[in-house]
Parts: structure tokens; C-alpha cells; sequence
């Protein structure tokens, strides 16, 4: 992750050009002589067979998660430490950066045989540090400092004024510029048909190159660049007419958590991108899905932006029959981050909702409930008893006609009386009241708690509660369909002491899997009425 750009005019190495705003004839012949081949490979550009035939568009993708340190980051990082001058390399090269940026110095420093100095935040997840150290070797040297990418950034600079150091930016420099210009070159010669390209916003540098390289001789063909929804630097930058800092960035897609665009990417994207778009976390999810489903490659999340664009721009435009190039651009995802991104990749795609609904908490009203969802699959079921009158449900519902559907099926429960509320867009419902759905009842119940399983299939959980019968007050009930074979349900009931053999008959002849939680904590501290 850079999450500040760094300044050109004090962070780049002396040689270069930096100060000075190249002609685009300069960075045609930059990119066309960049000796990114030393350390970089020309990468595959497939073809994405499913999402061509949903979308109606041919779309392929570059697939730069090949290249050896997994991200395209490396031909700009190699490009620009290979044009230092011999007295530069002998003196050292240092880079901040807590993510893709500096896996590419690291890379690089060891092919040239350089001494490298990187800065990362105490706060880079370990799996990351390793990979420096991995790709440097005994050429680098990993210092964490600080705790923002702006404090190592400081501590960056420090070093080289010290020190004779020369700083490798990680995206506003004409060096690093150019060699993701490589890329461009590479897709206009694997597919001269392309029509439109939609390409990655951090802090510009994939962009610039790309656009810089393709306006020059395609100008017919449309670049799109695209933003995290929570880092729209560029965005922002285009409707002020200069750079401007955003206060805070969201770090899901962390390769692009930028709060400000270079002063020189921002100079070459406002000249030659066609548009600009911004996606949101859930999706990217989707994006993920799609790149997975197609190739069976995991992106990461700044990775799929591109085809989360594509998606996104394609439906907003109806726009069929085009041939779309997109660049999967980095595939260093932290393996546990797929738990989030499976959750959320349905939502993205419209093809789940979640709300809330007040019902009555009387027996029969859950089920009742039910009933009024009809054929619908539920994915998540989450009731808690409120008050002596009212219960609280969060449910998800599985959608095929995207949110038209949501829609009709709020406008029918409100007509029967039930109180809605959408959370489809609700990040604090999807994020962590989903889990949380509940609380301690505020009266006195005589509430048992008990686990179930039974074999999952459409209509499984209405069946279950058909089973269940009415008579047997339900207090608590959590349902969570994980598209495995079971479906595991947690309930409570409200039982007299003087019904339990009854109860305890009527369940036992159900047929259910079934286990009773007597005195497990987590119930007691989070849920049970009684301490
Ligand atoms: C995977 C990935 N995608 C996109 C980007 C954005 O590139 P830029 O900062 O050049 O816009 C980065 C930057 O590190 C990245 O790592």
C-alpha cells in the first residue's frame, strides 16, 4: 500500500527526467527502449469466456499476477533503478512501502546487484515482510518504522538526504511511468481489436503509462480508469483541476489505498483517459469471482478492479458486442481476506440481500413470516424475541432478478403489515450486525437452547419449521445457508418447566439432528437474559 504520493521533484533519482514534463513522443520512445525483459515477463492475455458471454462483450485479461513478484509493480521499479546512473547504484536505493511497490524494488535491487534500503510500517502484516526479504535477499535491508505510510515515507527520505541514497517512487516518476507503460504495448500486440481498456487507479502510474502509450497510436480506443470507491483520488483530482489529499482512504484494496494522485500521473490522466469510475468493496468481491471463475486465479482486491469496472460500465452503458481488454494486475491477496470477499461477492453482483423486519412474537408468526418469502432461498436467517410483543429478524435472501426482486418482495411484506428495513447498503449490517443480531431479552423467559442440522435443499428451512410445529414458543432462531449440504440452525425456545418431557418427545420424533447447549459461555455472556 502507498498511501501519499511522493513528491518528484525532492524523491527522484537525480538522473532523471522528473522534473521536467516529457512530450508523449518521449514517453512512446521511454516505453519502446524500457529493458523491463530483464526481470519482467510478457504476460498471458486471456480470453474470459464466461463473463464475455454474460456481459455480451469479448473481454480479456492480462494476466499480471505471472510476472515473478506476482504484480506488474516490477517493470516500473526495475525501469526506473535501472536507469540510475553507476554512481547512484553504488550508493543505494531506498523505497517506502508496505505492499506490491516494494516486493518490485526488492526484486529488482537483487537482479541489478544494488544495495536497497526499504521502509515498511510496523503495521505491514509479516506475510509481507517476508516476501521483501525473500525476493532482496542479502541485497535488502527491511527497516519498519512507523505506523502510517507517511512516517515511513519521512523516514525514506531521511535516509537518502543522509545518505546519497537515491528514492524509488512508487508510481510518479517517467521511469515508473513508462515501464507499466509496457504493459499497453504488450495487449495492443497480443489483441490489435481492442475497443475499450479499463485500467487500475492508485496513484496513477499504471494508468499514465498505459494511456500515454496507447492515445499515441490507437486514439480510437477508450481507456477507462478505475477507483476504489474508498480511494478516489483521481476523481477527486478531476473535479478540483489539480491533486488534492483525501483525509482518510479505506484499505480493503489496499494496492490502491492513495490519498493523492501524482502531480505527473495526474497531468498525463486528465489528458488521455476517456473516463473514470469508481467501484465499491462489494463489487471488487464480485470481480474476484468472476476473474476466479473464468482463469482460477485468485486476484487481489486492486488486482480485479479493472473487471470490476468492466462490469460496472458495461451494464451502466449497455454496451454489447465491444472487444474490452482489463489487467489483473496483482494476486497478492492474504489468503483469510477470500472469507470476506466470498461473503460479499454475491451482494456485489445483486445476486443476494439482506434486511430487517419487525414481526410479532406470538407462536406461528416466525413461520407465518416464512411463508410470506414464498420460493425465495434464504441464505441467512437471524430472529431474536424483543419484547413480549415483537421480534427482530435479519434475513438474506438469494436474488435472480437482481434488485427489482428486493424490491417487489419489501413492497408485499410492508402490505402485510410488516415493518422493513433494506440493508443491502448498510456496511455496519453486512460487516457486523449480521452476526450480531440479538441481545439479552429485556423480561424473564424460560429459554432453552438447542443446535440442529438437517439435509440442506431449496425450501429446507421452511420445511424445518414446518416440522417444528406452532405450538413451542421461539425465542432465538440463526440460520445461515453456506451452500454446503447441511443446514445448521441454532433456536431457542421458551419452555415451561412443566412442558419439557412434552417438548423433548415432539423434537426426538422430528428426526433432526439435535443438541442441547446447557451452560456454553458464549451464549451466556452475549445472549441469555440470566447471568
Ligand atoms: C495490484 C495493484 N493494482 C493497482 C495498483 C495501482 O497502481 P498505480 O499506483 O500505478 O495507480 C497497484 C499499486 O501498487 C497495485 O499493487
Amino acid at each position: 500500500m502507498q498511501s501519499n504520493n511522493v513528491n518528484m521533484n525532492n524523491a527522484a533519482p537525480k538522473s532523471s527526467t522528473a522534473t521536467s514534463l516529457l512530450s508523449p513522443y518521449q514517453y512512446l520512445t521511454k516505453i519502446l527502449c524500457a529493458p523491463v525483459y530483464e526481470a519482467a515477463i510478457n504476460s498471458d492475455m486471456d480470453y474470459l469466456a464466461s463473463l464475455s458471454t454474460e456481459l455480451k462483450n469479448k473481454v480479456y485479461l492480462k494476466r499480471e499476477d505471472q510476472q515473478p513478484v506476482k504484480s506488474f509493480k516490477i517493470r516500473g521499479a526495475y525501469n526506473c533503478i535501472r536507469h540510475l546512473t553507476d554512481e547512484q547504484k553504488a550508493a543505494g536505493i531506498v523505497a517506502a512501502s508496505a505492499g506490491n511497490h516494494a516486493q518490485g524494488v526488492a526484486y529488482a535491487a537483487k537482479k541489478l546487484n544494488i544495495k536497497a534500503t526499504i521502509i515498511m510500517p510496523e503495521t505491514t502484516p509479516e506475510i509481507k515482510v517476508e516476501a521483501v526479504k525473500r525476493f532482496g535477499g542479502n541485497n535488502v535491508t527491511v527497516v519498519q518504522s512507523g505506523t502510517s505510510f507517511d512516517q515511513a515515507s519521512d523516514l525514506a527520505k531521511k535516509l537518502c538526504a543522509e545518505n546519497g541514497y537515491s528514492m524509488i517512487p512508487p508510481f510518479d516518476h517517467p521511469d515508473v511511468i513508462a515501464g507499466q507503460g509496457t504493459i499497453a504495448k504488450e495487449m495492443l500486440e497480443q489483441n490489435p481489436n481492442l475497443e475499450y481498456l479499463f485500467v487500475a487507479v492508485g496513484g496513477g502510474g499504471l494508468a499514465a503509462g498505459i494511456a500515454i502509450y496507447v492515445k499515441q497510436l490507437r486514439p480510437d480506443i477508450k481507456i477507462i480508469g478505475v477507483e476504489s470507491v474508498e480511494s478516489a483520488c483521481l476523481t477527486a483530482a478531476m473535479e478540483k483541476g489539480a491533486p488534492v489529499t483525501l483525509p482518510t482512504v479505506g484499505i480493503f484494496a489496499d494496492g490502491v489505498a492513495v490519498k493523492t494522485i501524482g502531480s505527473e500521473t495526474f497531468r498525463l490522466c486528465q489528458e488521455y483517459l476517456d473516463d473514470v469510475i469508481t467501484v465499491s468493496n462489494d463489487e471488487i468481491c464480485t470481480a474476484i469471482k468472476d476473474i476466479f471463475d473464468d482463469t482460477r486465479v485468485i486476484a487481489e482486491p486492486a488486482g480485479a478492479l479493472s473487471v470490476a469496472g468492466i462490469r460496472k460500465y458495461t451494464k451502466q452503458y449497455k454496451l454489447q458486442g465491444a472487444v474490452i481488454g482489463g489487467v489483473l494486475c496483482g494476486a497478492n491477496i492474504n489468503f483469510h481476506t477470500l472469507r470476506y470477499v466470498s461473503e460479499r461477492c454475491e451482494l456485489g453482483e445483486q445476486k443476494e440481500a439482506v434486511f430487517a423486519v419487525k414481526i410479532p412474537e406470538a407462536k406461528g408468526s416466525f413461520k407465518a413470516f416464512c411463508a410470506m418469502l414464498g420460493g425465495i432461498t434464504i441464505t441467512e436467517f437471524n430472529y431474536r424475541y424483543a419484547k413480549s410483543d415483537e421480534a427482530h429478524i435479519f434475513v438474506g435472501v438469494k436474488l435472480k432478478r437482481g434488485m427489482l426482486e428486493l424490491q417487489a418482495l419489501l413492497k408485499r411484506l410492508n402490505k402485510n403489515g410488516y415493518e422493513c428495513f433494506d440493508m443491502s447498503d448498510n456496511e455496519l449490517a453486512k460487516l457486523h450486525v449480521r452476526h450480531m443480531v440479538g441481545g439479552k431479552p429485556q423480561e424473564h423467559i424460560n429459554e432453552h437452547i438447542f443446535s440442529f442440522s438437517f439435509p440442506e435443499y431449496p425450501g429446507a428451512l421452511m420445511h424445518f419449521l414446518t416440522k417444528l410445529g406452532e405450538q413451542w414458543n421461539i425465542t432465538l432462531f440463526h440460520y445461515r445457508n453456506h451452500g454446503a449440504a447441511e443446514g445448521l440452525v441454532l433456536a431457542g425456545f421458551d419452555i415451561d418447566d412443566d412442558k419439557r418431557s412434552l417438548f423433548d418427545l415432539h423434537v426426538s420424533e422430528l428426526g433432526f439432528e439435535m443438541h442441547e447447549h446447557k451452560d456454553n459461555p458464549a451464549y451466556r455472556l452475549f445472549l441469555s437474559g440470566q447471568n
